[in-house]
C-alpha cells in the first residue's frame, strides 16, 4: 500500500494531532423510537377523558406541557443498563392484550423500545411475593433514559393476581393509565384499559390486579424538582381514620 493512500488530507492531519473530541451527548431526536414513545404519551394524555374533573384535566394538561418541553428542547437521552425481572415474562401478553385497545399506538411504541427498558423494583425491601409479580420501568425522569427534571413517566407491569401494597407519594401527584388488563384501587372501582387513576400527593393507595391477566399501566409523576429527584419508594400503612 503506498504512502500516498495512507496519507491523510492536511485538514485531517491537523485534527488528528489534537485530543479527540468527546462525542456529543445523545439527544431524543437521535433515537426515533424513544421520541415517538414520548409523543404517544403526549397523545395519551391529550385524548384520555377527564370525567368532568377540573383537577384531572389540569394534571393532564400539565403532563402534556412537560412532555412538549422535552420534545422541543430535544432532551438528552441515555439508554443505560437494561434489566428484566420475573414479571417481565408477562410483558408480551400484556402488550398483545393492549393492541386491541384504542391506544394501540402507545403499545406499538412501547414494543419498539422494549429491549431498552430497565425494569426495577425501586424499593429497598420488596415484600415477599411482590418481587415475582411487579416491576416498573422509567421512560423519562431524572434517572430515566429521557432526561427530565420536571416530570417522571414510566410503565408498571403487574402479574395476574398481584396486590401492590399501600403506599403514598410525598409531594407527588400521580396518575396511572391502564393500558391492558384490569386493576382496582382501594377497592373503590375497577379500571379497565383506557381508564385513568388520579392520586393527589400523600393519598394512600393499594392496587389489586385481575387474577386472569397481567396489567400494564403507564404513569406520570408531577411535583417539585427536588421531590422528583429524591423520591423514595416505600410501602407504608395508611393512618387510621379518626371517627
Ligand atoms: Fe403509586
Amino acid at each position: 500500500m503506498s504512502d500516498e493512500i495512507l496519507a491523510l488530507p492536511a485538514s485531517l492531519q491537523e485534527s488528528a494531532a489534537v485530543e479527540p473530541e468527546m462525542p456529543a451527548p445523545s439527544r431524543l431526536r437521535d433515537h426515533p423510537d424513544w421520541y415517538y414513545l414520548l409523543r404517544e404519551f403526549y397523545e395519551l394524555y391529550r385524548f384520555l377523558p377527564s370525567g368532568g374533573s377540573e383537577k384531572i384535566r389540569g394534571h393532564q394538561r400539565a403532563v402534556r406541557e412537560r412532555i412538549s418541553a422535552l420534545m422541543q428542547t430535544n432532551a438528552p437521552l441515555r439508554v443505560g443498563a437494561c434489566d428484566a425481572k420475573p414479571v417481565t415474562a408477562y410483558l408480551r401478553r400484556a402488550l398483545d392484550e393492549g393492541r386491541a385497545e384504542k391506544h394501540a399506538a402507545v403499545i406499538r411504541a412501547i414494543d419498539a423500545v422494549r429491549s431498552g427498558l430497565n425494569w426495577q423494583y425501586g424499593y429497598d425491601k420488596v415484600p415477599r411475593g411482590l418481587s415475582q409479580k411487579f416491576a416498573y420501568a422509567e421512560i423519562a425522569g431524572p434517572n430515566a433514559p429521557i432526561q427530565s427534571e420536571a416530570v417522571i413517566l414510566g410503565l408498571v407491569l403487574f402479574a395476574p393476581g398481584c396486590t401492590y401494597p399501600t403506599h403514598a407519594h410525598d409531594g407527588i401527584t400521580e396518575s396511572y393509565v391502564c393500558l391492558s388488563g384490569a386493576v382496582s384501587e382501594n377497592h373503590q372501582g375497577v379500571y379497565a384499559p383506557g381508564s385513568l387513576i388520579f392520586n393527589p400527593p400523600g393519598q394512600y393507595h393499594r392496587i389489586t390486579v385481575s387474577d386472569r391477566e397481567p396489567s400494564l399501566l403507564a404513569y406520570a409523576w408531577m411535583g417539585a424538582r427536588e421531590k422528583l429527584a429524591h423520591q423514595k419508594m416505600v410501602f407504608s400503612r395508611a393512618p387510621r381514620k379518626r371517627v
